[in-house]
């Protein structure tokens, strides 16, 4: 078994098999990480792995819709893509700090209008 510590969430503890999906451990035990969709499209579930990152599995195309290179060098990942296999601790930003701050930074990726069209000439 392997060890995931929410430090968010008082640094609750819990196990679970190797390559588990990480947001699912925190569903089976209450482990706190915010999350929508579970399917890597709103990206609710970012994450920080503070410990262990080694024991993460590969990056996804999903979760380089919503996370930077720079954030992924950094721990960041979407719990929801992420499969771990040893022991991590992860955080993240608790959602009601979330939305008091960042008001109106980052725009949803549907709303960003299209580039413009240089085609016509
Ligand atoms: S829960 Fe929506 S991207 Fe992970």
């Amino acid at each position: 078994m392997i060890q995931v510590t929410f430090l968010t969430n008082n640094s609750k503890v819990a196990h679970a098999p190797p390559n588990s999906n990480l947001l699912r451990v925190s569903l089976r035990e209450q482990g706190g990480i915010p999350f929508k969709c579970g399917g890597g499209l709103c990206g609710t579930c970012k994450c920080k792995i503070e410990q262990g990152l080694e024991h993460t599995d590969a990056i996804k195309t999903k979760e380089r819709r919503h996370l930077t290179e720079e954030q992924f060098r950094a721990g960041y990942r979407m719990a929801c893509q992420t499969f771990v296999n040893g022991d991590v601790s992860v955080s993240w930003v608790p959602l009601a700090e979330r939305s008091a701050a960042a008001p109106r930074s980052q725009p949803d990726a549907a709303a960003v209008s299209p580039p413009p069209d240089t085609s016509a000439q």
